[in-house]
């Protein structure tokens, strides 16, 4: 379970940033007191524009970042006070964190399992079937640095689940994917939420979310302004897809600010 309590993430902007964001603010307030509750067995769609604080949100709980207010817990563990426990249950995908380019898949799936105290019979037993299921085999041993996009983004979700972890928490994951990779993704997610996990995903692309998410959070200028299933979600607008949905929130939340 993954519980987002009262949450509010605080930059401090440096004068370049200041610049960039075309404001005079030195702070930014990117996650504004968000609360959601993620559970075992569903697939979580953190849905929100450029900028809402998807990322920030979800490297809260990653305990990649610490929370300026409110807490996140993952599997009972608090990711303030017991990081490494909370470490151990995920498995954390973003697009900023890239694997070395001078190794190849194999080599890095095998590394990260070793790191993580796996023995080698588990490592090539895990190795075999998520390569099986991406395709990687083809590529497993050529550098990093040689593979095209949709390559490198499968083999960083598998080295990513290489200790078969309970919580799966993927940034944008079909980014930059033509629409058969991103296909295979999205039904890996489904079949790890079969097996029981908890899967946190952040998109834009209200398609997908509306096909893969069992809950969703709209996340809007670092506020919550919903949180349900789909069809909660579109009874509680009047909409009849989520887009239409998502724009009611918009107009609503974007202006307020
Ligand atoms: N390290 C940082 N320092 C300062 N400001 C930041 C930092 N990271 C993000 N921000 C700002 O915080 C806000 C939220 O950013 P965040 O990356 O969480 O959004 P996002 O929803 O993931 O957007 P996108 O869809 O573009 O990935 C933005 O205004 C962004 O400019
Ligand atoms: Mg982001």
């Amino acid at each position: 379970m993954i519980e987002v309590k009262n949450l509010t993430k605080i930059y401090k902007l440096n004068k370049k940033q200041m610049a960039e964001q075309k404001t005079k603010d030195s702070i930014k307030k990117a996650v504004d007191n968000v609360t959601l509750t993620a559970k075992e067995g569903e697939i979580y769609g953190l849905l929100g524009p450029n900028g809402a604080g998807k990322t920030t949100t979800l490297r809260c709980v990653a305990t990649l970042l610490k929370p300026t207010e409110g807490s996140v817990s993952v599997c009972g563990y608090d990711t303030v006070e017991q990081p490494d426990k909370v470490r151990e249950s995920i498995s954390f995908l973003t697009n900023e964190i890239k694997l070395d380019p001078q190794f190849s898949p194999k080599y890095m799936f095998n590394f990260f399992g070793r790191l993580r105290g796996i023995d080698q019979k588990t490592i090539d037993e895990r190795r075999e079937e998520l390569f099986d299921y991406f395709g990687i085999h083809a590529f497993e041993d050529k550098k990093i640095e040689e593979l095209s996009t949709g390559m490198k983004q499968k083999a960083a979700i598998a080295v990513s689940l290489v200790h078969d972890p309970k919580v799966v928490i993927f940034d944008e994951p079909t980014n930059g994917l033509d629409i058969v990779t991103a296909r295979g993704v999205t039904d890996y997610l489904k079949i790890l939420k079969e097996r029981g996990k908890l899967v946190i995903v952040s998109t834009h692309i209200m398609s997908e979310a509306e096909k893969l998410c069992d809950r969703i959070g709209i996340i809007i200028n670092g506020r919550k302004a919903a949180e349900g299933t789909l069809d909660e979600i579109l009874a509680q607008t009047g909409a009849s897809d989520l887009e239409d949905a998502f724009f009611e929130y918009y107009k609503q939340y974007h202006k307020e600010v």
